[in-house]
């Protein structure tokens, strides 16, 4: 459950007690959440941004590529409690932290891969929703590949336009990005000021894609 109170954001803390990345712990109404730092996590950015399409819900299956410790993992386990959250991360030692989560969570799990090869993963089905922060220079193909096997309904990427070209303007590698991508966007969002370089895509994938 998310909460919003006096400029802050808050989930509901799936595991009382326990603060992932030093979060703030806090209690309202004799309910615990933990504080979702915008500087932190994208998502919660994009959220302290406007964002309008929030589709995470109790149920929902999520795939999420670009997992690393979990910050923003830990804050959408707190949301899907009764979904599963299939968190790909290539990265051994970002495994490792990662897997402490998914054991107090239930709800989360962790798989050793490469996003660049979603056949190697595609055993966990179709998904309701992809959420994809990589900071790869072909995340776009990375996110393409992804939603053909995955088919999910919604679509958030993490486009962070460095990694693509230190020197261009960011809105010409934005509108080149969006060209590779091929799908509309719903909402752009500039991540600016708690995330320099990154712009925050939203996407509604319709069957015939
Ligand atoms: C910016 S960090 C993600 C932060 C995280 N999403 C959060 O909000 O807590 C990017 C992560 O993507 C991982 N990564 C990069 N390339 C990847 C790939 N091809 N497949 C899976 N993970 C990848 C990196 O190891 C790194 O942990």
């Amino acid at each position: 459950m998310l909460l919003r109170m006096n400029g802050k954001i808050y989930t509901r803390n799936l595991t009382p007690g326990k603060s992932v990345y030093g979060e703030k712990l806090v209690r309202f109404n004799d309910v615990e959440y933990r504080e979702w730092d915008p500087y932190r996590s994208k998502l919660a950015g994009a959220i302290a941004k406007g964002l309008k399409t929030f589709e995470f819900n109790s149920e929902s299956k999520v795939l999420y590529l670009g997992a690393s410790t979990g910050t923003t993992v830990s804050h959408i386990s707190d949301i899907c409690v009764d979904g599963s959250i299939y968190a790909v991360e290539i990265s051994k030692r970002m495994m490792i932290e990662l897997l402490k989560l998914a054991d107090v969570r239930d709800n989360i799990i962790p798989i050793l891969e490469d996003a660049n090869h979603p056949e190697r993963y595609k055993e966990i089905g179709e998904v309701d929703i992809i959420y994809q922060d990589v900071a790869q220079p072909n995340q776009s193909e990375i996110f393409v590949k992804n939603i053909k096997q995955f088919r999910p309904k919604i679509a958030y990427l993490c486009l962070k336009t460095q990694s693509i070209d230190v020197s261009a303007d960011p809105k010409e590698i934005l509108d080149e990005e969006l060209n590779r991508i091929g799908y509309k966007p719903l909402e752009i969002i500039d991540l600016n000021p708690y995330d320099k370089h990154h712009y925050f895509l939203v996407f509604r994938i319709s069957l015939e894609h």
